[in-house]
Parts: structure tokens; sequence; C-alpha cells
């Protein structure tokens, strides 16, 4: 961020929050109880939550304006980089009686001409049947629900886990007091998290919610968007489960993302350029 916006953003940060303090007569015992509520914030390890669920879906909308491709989704407070990398096919690591419906996601991931974006890495992650995500609640294990994988050369992929529910976000500490105090509900509806990675196109941070799944209306983080919202559909047919070695039924959601190319990169010594997006050639592939 360059050093004048930055001054012209905090000054104009100072002002709103120096007429917000005369609009409503903000003493000095109430602008003592704030800070201490940031600072217990900071301290429960809530910093991150207590800002992501008032602004974070906003700066989202923001980073979306004129945006091509896929919508840009909040990342939450839950991401850890180094998921273990999976191979095919691709199953999330979970415990062996991970509770919880089967999930396959699958779907397909293009650029804005359509073309394959051949190998993109997808690191997902996702709360468990309790709504608790691992390495960050206590008695889950490590990386549990939590993976990195590729599609393949025409952009498919195809990935098994549970169906996540709906959870609550941490209601004993200071973001939940003050939820509280403004009578809210803590609810996130079901969702699953999603990085998208390739040298060429721009790095793409998307959420997938389910239709009809509740608190869709009154998600607590406001970061629900048309465009990221999936059906469910549940498979009980004989060669269904036959053809992915299940011995129960499961649900199956279909999401495509379209990922926006990078800016072309300046000329560097030498003549040489950075990738380029491919060409729009490969042959749509098998659906998987
Ligand atoms: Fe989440």
């Amino acid at each position: 961020m360059p050093e004048d916006r930055i001054r012209t953003v905090l000054e104009d940060l100072e002002r709103v929050l120096l007429r917000f303090m005369r609009h409503h007569g903000i003493s000095h015992q109430e602008y003592r109880r704030a800070t201490g509520l940031l600072l217990a914030s900071i301290r429960a390890g809530e910093g991150s939550l207590l800002l992501d669920i008032f602004l974070e879906a906003q700066a989202a909308d923001t980073g979306n304006l004129g945006r091509t491709g896929s919508p840009e989704a909040i990342e939450g407070p839950f991401y850890v980089p180094g998921a273990p990398q999976l191979s095919p096919p691709h199953i999330l690591p979970q415990r062996p009686d991970e509770a919880g419906d089967i999930l396959v996601f699958r779907g397909r991931v293009t650029g804005p001409e359509g073309e394959p974006v051949a190998g993109v890495e997808l690191d997902m992650w996702q709360a468990d049947a309790a709504g608790l995500y691992s390495n960050v609640h206590p008695g889950v294990p490590d990386w549990n629900l939590r993976g990195c994988f590729r599609a393949d050369a025409a952009g498919w992929f195809e990935v098994r886990t549970i169906v996540p529910p709906p959870y609550e976000i941490p209601k004993g500490g200071p973001a939940g007091r003050v939820l509280a105090a403004m009578e809210r509900h803590v609810f996130r509806p079901a969702h699953l998290h999603l990085k998208l990675r390739h040298p060429a196109y721009e790095a793409l941070t998307s959420q997938l919610y389910f239709r009809d799944g509740l608190y869709l209306e009154s998600d607590v983080a406001h970061a629900v968007r048309p465009d990221c919202i999936a059906s469910l559909v549940r498979r009980e047919g004989r060669a269904q489960l036959l053809a992915r070695g299940l011995d129960r039924p499961f649900f199956e959601v279909r999401h495509d993302f379209v990922l926006a190319p990078r800016p072309p990169a300046p000329p560097v010594a030498g003549g040489g350029r950075l990738a380029a997006p491919p060409a729009r050639t490969g042959p749509e592939g098998r659906r998987p």
C-alpha cells in the first residue's frame, strides 16, 4: 500500500471515529471499556475473529469490484497454511470414524475464456461434524479435514470429505460478548473454504455454501453471496456407490470456478516475461 494512501486512510479513520465519539457522547469510562475489549480479544486469540465477523465481508466485496472471474470470499480466522498434499483419489484427511455424511465435491476450474486451468491447486479446509476446525480447536487431530490437491489437465477436480454443519463461532470470549450485547446469534451457515492457486492466474479465496441451508440469510459474518451457493444432491443408486467404492449414500455438490489471469508482467532484463495464461486449446476432458 503506498505511503500516501496509508496516511489518507488513517487520517479519515481518525476523523470518522472522532465524529462517532462526539455523536454518541462516548465517555472516558466507555472508551476504556472499548479498548479493554479489544485488548482482551487479542489476548484470547480473537483479534482477527472480532474484526472478521463485522468487516471482512466488506473488504471482500470491495476487492470484487471490477474483478473478472469468480468472486472472492472471506478467508475467516481459521486458515492454516501447509496442509497435507493429497494424491488422487483425493480424500481430505479424517479420523477412521469421522462423523457426518459423505460429501463428494467436484467441479471445473477455467479462465475467463473457458480455457482449463490445468493443475490448479485447491487448498481446502472445513469444520468437522461438531463444527470444530483442526489446528485451531483442541481435541481435533492436526490437519483433520484440511488438504491440498490439484485439478487434472482439463481443470476438473474431485475431493471426498464430509458435509460440514452450521457452526457457532467462539461465543465465550470478547467476540461472543459483543454479539450478545447486540442481541445477535453466533452461527455461520455450513460451508467449505478454498484457496485456488496457479502461477498464471490471480489467487482466489472462496467459500461454498449449500442451498436452503440454515443461517444463509443471517450469517453472523454477513458473508454469503449468491455466486457462492450450490445444491447438495443425495446419491444412493447402487451404480453411483460402486463407482466411488462407497457402501452408504452420499451427497454430491458441483461448483465451478473462474480465475482471472494475472496482469501482464512488466518486461524484464533480456526481454523475458513471467508465465502467461495457457492458450485456449486443450480438450474439455472427462467429467470426474
Ligand atoms: Fe469456516
